[in-house]
């Protein structure tokens, strides 16, 4: 059975021409780390990737730093522990599927580097799947453990509601309401699953630009040398 239909948001990246909202992109960033990390990998995304999105090298630097990474083997053929660099991959919370389930009443959480590209309607189901928590409708039975969403297919989720007004709080002053940390990690999360979104939104453009002058260049060519020919 299929989920109600998310309405569509007017996204600030979503026209033609717009580029993410590296703020939002920023925000969204904490929202992973301090919620969704907890049970979420983000196994695609490395350190770096952050550099100049969201965050300053020095910055991007200094959150590696803080989480413990095994390495090895060294010359005496053992692993060790070192802090991480930016070439390391943001750190999955379980070391493996098994020690997910466990944690999760048997669900996986899903790595959510691709979850945009990966659902069916995307930012939209993303988003209206985070807000959409609520009581299930009378005669709705739902088994212990499992929560009402009418936007997950079959309304019956595992993930309970993560997002409540004010759970973060925003170093720009943002008010962290449920709505605008929703927002913020789906923006994140569609940066994620797109890196490549602004760079290629801006070749689009630069080659719109370049085929109409060769388009008013070629028929201007075309209307001259036709001219003289009655
Ligand atoms: C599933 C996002 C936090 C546990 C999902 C899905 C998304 C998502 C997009 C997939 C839904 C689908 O299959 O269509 C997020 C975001 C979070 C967050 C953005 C932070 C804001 C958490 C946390 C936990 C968790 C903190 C654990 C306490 C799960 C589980 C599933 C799931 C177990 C599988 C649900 C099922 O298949 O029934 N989450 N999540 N999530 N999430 Fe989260």
């Amino acid at each position: 059975e299929e989920g109600l239909h998310p309405p569509h948001y007017p996204w600030s990246h979503g026209g033609l021409l717009d580029s993410f909202d590296h703020s939002s992109i920023r925000r969204g960033y904490q929202v992973y780390r301090e919620v969704c990390a907890a049970c979420h990998s983000l196994d695609r995304i490395a350190w770096r990737n952050l550099v100049g999105v969201s965050h300053s090298v020095d910055e991007v630097k200094a959150m590696a730093e803080e989480v413990e990474y095994e390495d090895g083997p060294n010359d005496q053929g053992e692993m060790f522990q070192r802090p991480g660099k930016l070439s390391d991959y943001m750190p999955p919370p379980y070391p493996n599927e098994e020690a997910a389930r466990a944690s999760n009443q048997g669900a996986l959480p899903p790595d959510l580097s691709l979850i945009v590209k990966a659902r069916h309607g995307g930012p939209d189901y993303i988003f209206a799947l985070l807000t959409g928590y609520r009581d299930a409708p009378a005669g709705f039975e739902i088994r212990d453990g499992m929560n009402y969403n009418p936007y997950f297919p079959g309304n019956a989720i595992s993930m309970a509601r993560v997002l409540f007004d004010g759970l973060v709080e925003y170093e720009d002053g943002t008010p962290a309401t449920t709505s605008q940390m929703a927002k913020d990690v789906v923006t994140f999360l569609n940066w994620a699953a797109e890196p490549e979104h602004d760079e290629r939104k801006k070749a689009g453009l630069k080659a719109v630009i370049l085929f109409s002058a060769l388009t008013a260049i070629s028929l201007y060519v075309k209307r001259y040398k036709w001219a003289p020919i009655k």
